[in-house]
């Protein structure tokens, strides 16, 4: 809980940080790549880096968590810190960590707001940080302390690529030591780590498509200016070895009879086809709405998995958009304006920013509550920053 002593001053300087917040994270972590250059061999995006979206994330965040507590004083915004955590222990964070991070970030508030910190605004913000970290390090912790092993990268083999649609790939690994495999939640991601050409390693996160449990099947999208998938897409073959963590992620399938909306668009279906799958292994009698949205037939990388798994279950119904005209599919963008929402239903969303928003909130229009509705962002969670 934030002090009574601090309160009013993370008050007054709230308006003036959240202004300044934006430029001070590319300060921030310029300055811990120069102290700490081996934290983008293997841990950072680089490609987050350039882009900007990791700056925007982690601005937003701090910004979100203050205000939070300003008008909240007694509670922590559990939803902001799930997710960072889960993102966090999918890449093996550790408490020590945080302190760097602390250093660092103080020196950029320090340099950025020169002109006006003063020793009490730097000890309410610095109060601010630690109730943070501290709220994550618990959260990681008992993520970390949940698995089925004390490993942070296992090797698994390649055991099928295949081609998914036009544009996208499916891997489907095999552990290729003894280590014990954590059963994952229809829904979770893993971090995958791969080796460039160049020879950095980077880290990318990609939900699991097929059957969750101790299965690890995932679907990646060719980006071609991207860094990882082109490695997975070009020169990852049948038979190597992949670096894999323990699953994470917290937009996992929530307990409940009530009926269920599955929303994606693009590679955007790789969780709900997971949720789906697990919904039709377990023959679930709640009725499953299964939207999807795809530039055309031939690029949905999960089609048969998914319309097999829709055809398994008395209860579910599919309904698809193509930007291309298509018999059986609607013509053009997604929109829940022409679909029969179930009464009661809670929304799994995954897809481009934009789609998300927009059927988030056609979503809540149509009275479905914000709290029913779980959405999976491929990337630093910019729309929270926003
Ligand atoms: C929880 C989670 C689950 C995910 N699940 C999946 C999944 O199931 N399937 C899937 O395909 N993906 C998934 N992703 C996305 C995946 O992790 C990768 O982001 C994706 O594969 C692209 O990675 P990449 O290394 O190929 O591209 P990156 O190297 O990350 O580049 C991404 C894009 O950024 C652009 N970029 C680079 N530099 C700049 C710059 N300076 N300015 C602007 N843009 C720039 C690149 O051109 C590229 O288009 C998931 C992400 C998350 C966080
Ligand atoms: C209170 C302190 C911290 C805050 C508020 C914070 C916040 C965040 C946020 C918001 C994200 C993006 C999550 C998402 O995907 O949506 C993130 C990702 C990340 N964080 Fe932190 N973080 C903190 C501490 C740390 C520490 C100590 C480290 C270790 C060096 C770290 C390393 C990372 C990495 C590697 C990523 C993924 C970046 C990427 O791949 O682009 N963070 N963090």
């Amino acid at each position: 809980m934030l002090s009574e002593k601090s309160r009013p001053v993370i008050e007054a300087t709230l308006p003036l940080v959240g202004s300044r917040i934006g430029a001070i994270t590319p300060k921030f972590y310029s300055r811990l790549f120069a102290a700490h250059p081996e934290l983008l061999d293997g841990l950072f995006s680089r490609s987050n880096q350039r882009s900007g979206n990791q700056q925007q994330a982690l601005a937003g965040s701090i910004a979100a968590f203050a205000s939070h507590l300003v008008s909240n004083p007694g509670t922590l915004p559990e939803a902001v810190l799930s997710r960072i955590a889960h993102k966090h222990a999918s890449l093996g964070i550790t408490e020590p960590q945080y302190q760097v991070v602390y250093e660092h970030l103080f020196a950029a508030i320090a340099e950025d707001l020169a002109e006006v910190i003063t020793p009490e605004i730097a000890e309410a913000w610095t109060e601010v940080y630690w109730l943070m970290a501290d709220a994550l390090i618990k959260i990681e912790k008992g993520l970390y302390a949940s698995q089925a092993n004390d490993r942070m990268w296992m090797p698994w083999r390649v055991a099928a690529k295949t081609a998914a649609g036009t544009g996208a790939m499916t891997f489907t690994l095999e552990p290729a030591d003894d280590t014990p495999a954590t059963p994952a939640l229809p829904g979770q991601y893993i971090s995958v780590k791969v080796v460039l050409p160049e020879g950095l390693r980077q880290v990318r996160q990609y939900s699991l498509s097929a059957d969750a449990g101790t299965s690890r099947t995932f679907t990646t999208k060719l980006d071609d200016g991207g860094e990882v998938s082109p490695v997975l897409h070009h020169n990852v073959q049948v038979g190597d070895i992949l670096e894999i963590s323990n699953p994470y992620g917290e937009i996992t399938l929530k307990d409940g009879d009530g009926p269920i909306v599955l929303a994606s668009a693009g590679s955007g279906c790789t969780p709900t086809a997971s949720i789906l799958r697990s919904l039709a292994e377990t023959g679930t009698d709640r009725q499953v709405l299964v939207l999807h949205a795809e530039s055309t037939l031939d690029s949905w990388a999960l089609r048969s998995q998914m319309t097999d798994d829709v055809e398994r279950l008395d209860g579910a119904d599919l309904q698809l958009w193509l930007e291309k005209p298509e018999a059986g599919a609607r013509e053009g963008f997604m929109s829940l304006r022409e679909v029969d929402l179930l009464a009661d239903a809670s929304l799994y969303l995954c897809g481009p920013l934009p789609f998300m928003k927009n059927i988030r909130s056609e979503a809540i229009n149509a009275g479905i509550p914000a709290t029913r509705i779980h959405y999976e962002v491929f990337g630093p969670d910019i729309w929270l920053a926003s």
